[in-house]
């Protein structure tokens, strides 16, 4: 049979765009024999279309303007990787609003627009696709959406940042600078354009988000979590962590709390035991742990970021998207098991803690925190100290703590600070049990 291939528009040929156009030429037999629809790059809009490229291109495809992709009746699907989230809302509103099923790996534009866009979606029975959204190359995404369907989401712990992730590794492994360790993913194209939101957590915290919605059907406000990021990681808490048997990583912890039928969803840099598999995750790499009530504990792994990685998570939506076109009969979406669930106050989630005070070698310093510890009704289970080479008169004090609220905490850190002996913005890391049952 003689099937017209069917059209793609690609958005963006940046790092990820490249990667997406490249892998859609060169595996194109392997993609056609396996889905057995042909297909075509029809059309490349770009920013700037007399740019230099590294990738093999016909000029002729490209154009400055992604209205002409979204306007082309022979176009079926568009493929959004422009980043970014005013044009690329517009772009993905207006493929939606013609029908045009929309390939996007944008979390930033999902944590913001997700609720309109989802129901957009379902509004004009036209499919949105995001597996690139979370993971980089772990299918994460349709995962929860297909092969995991049947469970009760209890938990998701994970590690969902390539950059933040290959920071902290060289900084423990190599003992680089955090500096260092940050141009190095810049050069190796992990970081986005501006690393900001990679370092302070909101990368991370956008995925959550999106990875929430999935498991809970919750839509949840960015501005209403917790977030905390890397740049407060020091070198002396990797050699504590190490003393004590943690790595540090920054984790995303996504709990049902069914006693009060709350999710906690925290973003933050914490100690994790060197025993978890968590803590092997080095590098690029990501990894999602998901408790469900049926499945049990279940752990992906594989490149977070990256332009092939990526690239494959994209494509695999552009072949979902390629089999909806030709048989739109079974595109039903996915509905989520919407819950309203409220978000756990912060000051109510509780684990274990370690805090590292900076204070003055003075008599009765450590009975001064234990003091103001037990005041609150925190329990200590270790402490540790070391001298500082060239502060004759200052040690670092570590001290491990039973699991509490963060409140409680919060409230207790707050008396020490009339304590002229003890420096103020102690570092708190959460101690994150990863094995107990969901
Ligand atoms: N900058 C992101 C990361 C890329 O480092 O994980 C993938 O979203």
């Amino acid at each position: 049979m003689n099937q017209r291939a069917l059209q793609i528009g690609l958005a963006g040929l940046g790092t990820v765009g490249t990667g997406v156009y490249e892998t859609l030429c060169r595996n194109h037999d392997l993609l056609q024999a396996r889905t057995g629809i042909p297909y075509a790059v029809k059309r490349v809009a770009v920013r700037d279309i007399h740019r230099h490229r590294e990738v093999l291109i016909d000029s002729s495809l490209l154009t400055g303007d992604w209205h002409e992709l979204v306007e082309d009746p022979e176009i079926d699907i568009i493929i959004e990787l422009i980043g970014g989230t005013d044009e690329a809302y517009k772009l993905v509103k207006a493929a939606l609003t013609a029908h045009k099923p929309v390939v996007t790996g944008n979390k930033a534009l999902l944590a913001e627009y997700g609720s309109e866009l989802f129901r957009l979606s379902a509004e004009n029975s036209t499919p949105l696709y995001f597996e690139a959204s979370c993971g980089g190359g772990i299918p994460i995404i349709q995962c929860l959406q297909n092969s995991l369907v049947c469970n009760h989401v209890r938990r998701i712990t994970g590690i969902i940042n390539g950059t933040s992730n290959y920071i902290l590794s060289s900084m423990e492994r190599k003992g680089v600078s955090y500096r260092d360790a940050l141009s190095n993913a810049q050069l190796k194209g992990y970081a986005e354009a501006d690393p900001t939101l990679d370092v302070n957590g909101w990368d991370a915290a956008h995925k959550a988000l999106i990875l929430a919605m999935l498991a809970y059907g919750t839509p949840l406000s960015p501005e209403n979590i917790a977030v905390y990021g890397i740049d407060r990681v020091s070198p002396v808490d990797f050699h504590f962590a190490r003393e004590l048997g943690y790595n540090i990583k920054l984790l995303v912890v996504i709990r049902h709390h069914e006693d009060r039928d709350a999710l906690e969803l925290r973003v933050q840099p914490s100690f994790i035991s060197r025993q978890h598999m968590l803590s092997n995750v080095y590098g690029v790499f990501n990894a999602i742990a998901v408790h469900g009530d049926i499945v049990g504990e279940t752990i992906f792994y594989g490149r977070g970021a990256g332009k092939n990685p990526t690239a494959s998570a994209v494509i695999g939506d552009v072949m979902l998207a390629m089999r909806d076109c030709r048989h739109p009969e079974f595109h039903s979406g996915f509905h989520p098991y919407t819950k309203q669930l409220p978000l756990l106050p912060l000051e109510d989630t509780v684990t274990p803690y370690y805090v590292r005070f900076h204070v003055s070698d003075t008599p009765g310093v450590i009975a001064t925190i234990a003091a103001e510890l037990a005041k609150f009704d925190i329990g200590i289970s270790a402490t540790m100290s070391r001298g500082l080479e060239g502060e004759e008169e200052a040690c670092d004090l570590v001290f491990l703590l039973h699991a509490c609220p963060w409140g409680r905490l919060c409230r207790a850190l707050d008396g020490l600070k009339a304590h002229r002996e003890i420096a103020p913005h102690p570092a708190v890391f959460r101690i994150e049990k990863l094995n107990e049952e969901a």
